[in-house]
């Protein structure tokens, strides 16, 4: 596999960065290669027609490191330059100035987009970060988010104005970058997920121009921005449904229990979500099979948290049936909703979130745990922990299980996120080291391994792949959906709205060569 990506980094280096086709004649002043940009010249040029605000450097500066860290470096894109908007109308001009200078442009906001398709990226990185504005409406029902607007600070800053939104469970996810694939978070069971409830986007398209994007303009452009909306353009802001944010206490609840208890967790875990069927309120459940040092580093555990939206006494009934199964540790509280991400280890300081690590991830989508396949995945993990224990003790298997109520309740037509007919969300995620192909490999195989165990747990179900967890190697229909339709009707949107296929890094509709 990492040929494969280190074969894309060639072509990339050969020729991504100068698609001489492309250019206008007009446009090109003197011939020139822009294999190695010059910082300092794309500062003078473009920092002459953007706005005072917009800031732009290189390798060479102080903030670079930071600027390009991200979640996976499987496949990284190669930055030459980091240009930061400082006003949404930035972003088209920094976009028509890569234009006629031939350079590829991504815009990046969290850092944790995970497909090796990123690999192939070579050219200038715009950074959204600046554009976190936050601004409600006046009926209170709706807000405008700018592009770079992240989970955690969005529901800090609406839960002290009293409201809350869809966002990502991880704080240190975009809105958006998560949103455009669908968006799974805690308020998906009341609310839907975050693409459901994007009212109106602003949208730069790949030749430049800004757009609204909204039901009466461009609105066969918003059924495909809803869950393939990285295809597209660059999303400046975005207004939002906002809701009243309901209790003022959440309770939470965390298990640890050891391998002999997995039967009895499965099965009780089927019980409570009843086929798609969890109790509203009961919104985020996860857990992951992991090698937990303080409890036994001679096999792997499993701990779970339960994130519920109301008081412990409700809660628990609930979770009466998992307090029944003897767990090796377990904690609970009440808390308000801005610390949840805490409670459930998916914080910015988190390990989850943390970046710099090169991972092996592979997913799937499920409707109900199969408990055979659930055990042939726990005693695998129990297998490397002797024959790879530098992969076992990096490695998460991770199951999401969140209430699913209004996210069941949408037309599955009405957009372009395909996959609401699954319940539970799965992502294996191993951690290898460094320069260690064999250890790489080694994660590969238990990586498909573990896939084809969740796949072949539900054989007459079809491969699911949720395009924000994909590692990229899935075909076209596991990411975004099965129906033949579906691709056909982005395909034509990527016709009209991205000729040139200048939006070809995240798991691309088209490939390479574009139409
Ligand atoms: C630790 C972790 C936790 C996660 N938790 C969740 C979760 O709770 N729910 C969930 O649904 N997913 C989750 N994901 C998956 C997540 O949705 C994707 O990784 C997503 O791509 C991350 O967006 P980002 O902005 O953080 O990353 P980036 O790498 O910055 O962005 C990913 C891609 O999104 C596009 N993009 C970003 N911003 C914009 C914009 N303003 N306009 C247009 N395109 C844009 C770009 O193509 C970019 O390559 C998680 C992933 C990780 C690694
Ligand atoms: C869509 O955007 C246009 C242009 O800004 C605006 O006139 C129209 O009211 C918007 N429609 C909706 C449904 O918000
Ligand atoms: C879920 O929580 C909301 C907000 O507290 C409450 O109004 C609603 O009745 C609850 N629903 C159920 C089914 O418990
Ligand atoms: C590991 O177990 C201890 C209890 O023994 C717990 O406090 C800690 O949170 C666990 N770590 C993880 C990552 O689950
Ligand atoms: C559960 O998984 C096993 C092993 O893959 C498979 O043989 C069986 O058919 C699955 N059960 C159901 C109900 O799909
Ligand atoms: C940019 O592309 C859009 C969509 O294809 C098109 O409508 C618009 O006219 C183009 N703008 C320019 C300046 O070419």
């Amino acid at each position: 596999m990492r040929s494969l990506v280190s074969l894309f980094w060639s072509l990339a280096a050969l020729g991504t960065l100068v698609d001489a086709a492309s250019i206008p004649r007009y446009f090109e002043r003197q011939p020139r290669t822009r294999h190695n940009l010059d910082s300092a010249l794309v500062q003078r040029e473009l920092g002459e027609l953007a706005s005072d605000s917009i800031v732009i450097f290189g390798p060479g500066d102080d903030r670079y490191p930071e600027a390009i860290a991200r979640w996976n470096m499987f496949a990284v894109p190669q930055i030459q330059v980091v240009v930061v908007p400082g006003e949404e109308s930035d972003v088209s001009i920094i976009v028509k100035y890569c234009n006629e200078n031939s350079i590829a442009f991504l815009a990046i906001n969290g850092g944790h987009g995970n497909p090796n398709s990123l690999g192939t990226f070579n050219g200038i990185q715009i950074r959204m970060e600046a554009l976190d504005n936050i601004d409600i409406q006046p009926d209170g029902k709706s807000a405008w988010f700018g592009g770079g607007a992240r989970g955690g600070p969005v529901t800090k800053q609406l839960w002290d104005l009293g409201y809350v939104t869809t966002t990502g469970s991880c704080e240190c996810v975009g809105l958006l970058g998560a949103g455009l694939g669908g968006g799974h978070g805690r308020h998906e069971g009341p609310y839907g997920m975050i693409s459901d409830n994007i009212r109106q986007l602003n949208v730069v398209l790949g030749n430049g121009s800004a757009i609204r994007v909204n039901a009466t303009s461009h609105s066969d452009l918003l059924w495909g921005m809803k869950g393939a909306g990285h295809n597209f353009g660059i999303v400046t802001s975005a207004e939002l449904n906002i809701f009243p944010r309901g209790p003022d206490t959440w309770h939470y609840h965390n298990y640890l229990w050891r391998g002999d208890k997995l039967e009895a967790v499965f099965s009780a875990l089927n019980d409570f979500h009843d086929k798609g069927n969890t109790p509203v309120n009961m919104t985020t459940n996860f857990g992951n099979f992991l090698v937990n040092a303080s409890i036994t580093t001679d096999e792997p555990i499993i701990w779970w948290t339960f994130a519920y939206r109301g008081t412990a006494a409700e809660a628990n009934k609930h979770l009466a049936r998992f307090d029944a199964i003897e767990s090796a540790y377990e904690e609970s509280g009440d808390i308000p909703y801005t610390l949840v991400a805490k409670a459930q280890q998916t914080a910015e300081d988190d390990f989850i979130c943390l970046p710099g690590n090169i991972r092996i991830t592979t997913t799937a989508g499920l409707q109900l745990y199969n408990i055979t396949a659930e055990r042939q995945i726990f005693d695998g993990f129990q297998r490397r922990i002797t024959t790879e224990p530098e992969l076992a003790v990096g490695c998460g298997i991770l199951h999401e299980g969140y209430s699913t109520e209004a996210v069941g309740a949408q037309n599955p037509a009405d957009s372009a996120y395909p996959f609401r007919a699954d319940h539970h969300l799965m992502l294996f995620d191993a951690v290898v080291p460094p320069n260690n192909p064999a250890l790489e490999r080694a994660a590969w195989e238990w990586a498909k391994e573990v896939r084809d165990q969740w796949n072949g747990g539900q054989p007459t179900r079809p491969v699911n792949a949720y395009v924000n967890y994909a590692n990229g190697f899935e075909t076209l229909e596991e990411k975004y959906g099965h129906e033949s339709w579906r691709l056909r009707r982005l395909r034509g949107l990527k016709a009209k709205y991205d000729r040139d296929n200048k939006f070809r890094y995240f798991n691309p509709i088209v490939g390479r060569r574009g139409h």
